[in-house]
């Protein structure tokens, strides 16, 4: 997508704006030494963390990790996609963005054109809704009032086989667009038909307000109850949450979202005032729905039935959420009573009831044990030794420290067994803890070595350190980590002096390095500015090193299986007198 904005274009652009003001303007600024510092708006909190660089061009919260560029900013703080932010930064400066790079990057994203396609159908189902007397009586009937309709962009499908397809599939090319958005569907005949038809219509948004798919629900007890949109290139089943969007667009901070099983549960609480809450669309909570709404809120409450499958449900998304505990992050479990549902449960009771029955919530340390005590016999001694061993590993996975030690000393407490003891049972069962939870985040690959971290870390940070690198004997083609972009970082700052580090990370954008630089971008390695050009020299110096260190090894692998012709030798001879200090 951003490929196809003119490189230079972006670079002019982010040299003219200044990220200061741009997030000045939105998010008051004080001035702290070189520094710009104010309460983070991309995470609760009380006192300042959100730093902004002027020098850099960067900003980074040392709270929750949030950092990046002036686009970044805009992306994240205004939900901007990366076209719009940078439409936005052009807007500012007065000047367009290329008209045919435009053209061309939104034409050639299918997925744009997917989501305008699902657009357009959702206002249509918007208008039928109230053109459709038994679609407007049901809603009514379940007590949805016109505004939170209208909010929610509810809609209704009318009978008939091909009111999508006529209306919106004139051309071939259009049709395929309806089918690739999963609008339509070929029976064995060959046969070509709308997959919605005389159904409630639940558009289904990502947090820019794009529709992605829908949710169908009939209006009598025909079967099957809900039909979603199937899996498309914009719609995953397991990424998105109904009513995110409705609910991000009531605030920007949010002290907690609720997540429910139902789109009605969800317009239900909205239309009693609970505005905070998300569905599940016929799935269970997946590990990237919590990772995305810990972007938002520090607290997430899980609503489940209050059967045996609901705590079954509930402990899988325990399970899953263990790894993205960072401290100050918490995640809840309600159950609701026996055959109520939030629907059922908000419009009998109310909302001030149904809050009050949200303040008891059990907390994750809470369930974790009442989970695990439930399964062992207590009394007994190996029924503690097992609760130990069942329990160690899954606190292990914890990363917040404050969290894990605490869960250590509650648990500590049930098996009579000294925290420092629990963690070493955690160690002793590290296949179970690996087998059972294979959702925990992968290591990385190899990661680079630490001369190399130094050197791209200091690079990103100084840009004009490009200038005294000498990169002789630092052989690009050497396949040592982080050794690549180490060397595309030299090149790029050569050719361009002025980047900064925001606008030099901006070439990263979207790639698999991007937050692994980003990372080193704001790494704090707290050395005095007098020597930083030592530092990067020796850092320059002991990759040097290490790049003739591999070329020595690769050169006797090869002299071991097939011998070295005279050339090579001769370099071998180099190079290892070279390498002796
Ligand atoms: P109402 O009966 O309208 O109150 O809906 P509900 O949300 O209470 O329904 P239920 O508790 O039965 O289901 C919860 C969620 O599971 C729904 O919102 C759907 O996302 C999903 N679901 C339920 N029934 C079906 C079905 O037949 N097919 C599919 N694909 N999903 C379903
Ligand atoms: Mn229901």
């Amino acid at each position: 997508m951003s490929g196809l904005i003119p490189r230079g274009f972006i670079d002019a652009l982010l040299a003219r704006v200044d990220i200061v003001e741009v997030i000045n303007s939105r998010v008051k600024l004080q001035r702290r030494g070189t520094n710009y510092m104010a309460c983070c708006p991309f995470h609760d909190e009380k006192s300042p963390s959100f730093s902004v660089s002027q020098a850099k061009q960067f900003f980074h919260c040392f709270g929750c990790g949030a950092g990046g560029n002036v686009i970044s900013f805009l992306m994240d703080y205004e939900r901007l996609s990366f076209v719009e932010a940078v439409e936005t930064l052009a807007a500012q400066i007065g000047v367009d963005v290329p008209k045919e790079a435009l053209a061309a990057s939104k034409q050639h994203d299918q997925k744009t054109v997917l989501s305008q396609v699902l657009a357009d159908i959702s206002a249509y189902y918007q208008q039928q809704l109230w053109q459709e007397p038994s679609a407007s009586a049901y809603v009514k009937a379940r007590g949805l009032s016109r505004e939170t309709c209208v909010r929610f962009a509810v809609g209704f499908a009318p009978s008939g086989w091909d009111n999508v397809l006529r209306r919106f599939g004139c051309d071939a090319q259009q049709q395929q667009a309806l089918s690739n958005a999963g609008m339509l569907i070929t029976n064995d005949k060959g046969n070509v038909y709308d997959r919605f038809r005389e159904r409630l219509m639940f558009p289904i948004r990502n947090a820019r307000g794009q529709v992605l798919g829908f949710g169908g629900r009939v209006l009598d007890n025909r079967l099957p109850k809900y039909l979603n949109s199937p899996e498309t290139p914009i719609f995953q089943k397991g990424r998105e949450l109904y009513g995110l969007y409705e609910v991000l667009q009531t605030k920007r901070r949010l002290t907690q979202i609720l997540v429910v099983e139902g789109y009605m549960d969800v317009l239900a609480l909205a239309e009693q005032g609970v505005e905070y809450a998300v569905a599940t669309l016929g799935t269970a909570t997946t590990t990237e729905h919590l990772q995305r709404l810990f972007r938002y809120t520090d607290t997430i409450v899980c609503c489940f039935d209050g059967d045996n499958a609901g705590r079954q449900a509930a402990w899988r998304a325990l399970e899953i959420s263990l790894a993205l505990l960072q401290d100050g992050r918490q995640l809840r479990f309600v159950f609701l009573p026996e055959r109520e549902d939030p629907d059922t449960f908000i419009r009998q009771h109310g909302k001030a009831e149904f809050e009050r029955y949200l303040q008891q919530a059990i907390s994750l340390p809470d369930f974790l044990l009442q989970h695990l005590s439930a399964q062992n016999n207590l009394n007994h001694l190996d029924g503690l030794a097992r609760l130990a061993s069942q329990a160690a590993p899954l606190i292990t996975q914890v990363p917040g420290k404050i969290l894990q030690q605490l869960l250590f000393e509650r648990m500590s407490g049930v098996v009579r067994m000294s925290p420092d003891k629990l963690r070493a049972v955690a160690q002793s069962t590290p296949i179970h803890a690996a087998r059972a939870y294979p959702s925990t985040p992968r290591e990385g690959e190899t990661a680079p070595p630490p001369p190399m971290r130094l050197a791209v870390s200091l690079l990103l940070q100084f840009p004009q350190l490009a200038q005294q690198v000498d990169l002789e004997g630092v052989d690009e083609t050497v396949q040592l980590p982080g050794l690549a972009i180490f060397c595309q970082l030299v090149t790029c700052l050569l050719q361009q002096p002025q980047l900064t580090t925001g606008s030099l990370l901006e070439r990263w954008r979207g790639t698999p390095q991007h937050s692994y630089l980003q990372k080193l971008a704001v790494w704090e390695h707290q050395l005095p500015e007098a020597e930083l050009v030592a530092e990067f020299e020796g850092a320059v110096r002991r990759l040097r090193y290490l790049c003739r260190e591999k070329k020595i090894e690769m050169l006797l692998v090869k002299a071991n299986l097939q011998g070295l012709e005279y050339a090579e030798k001769q370099l071998l001879q180099g190079l290892i007198a070279e390498q002796q200090p």
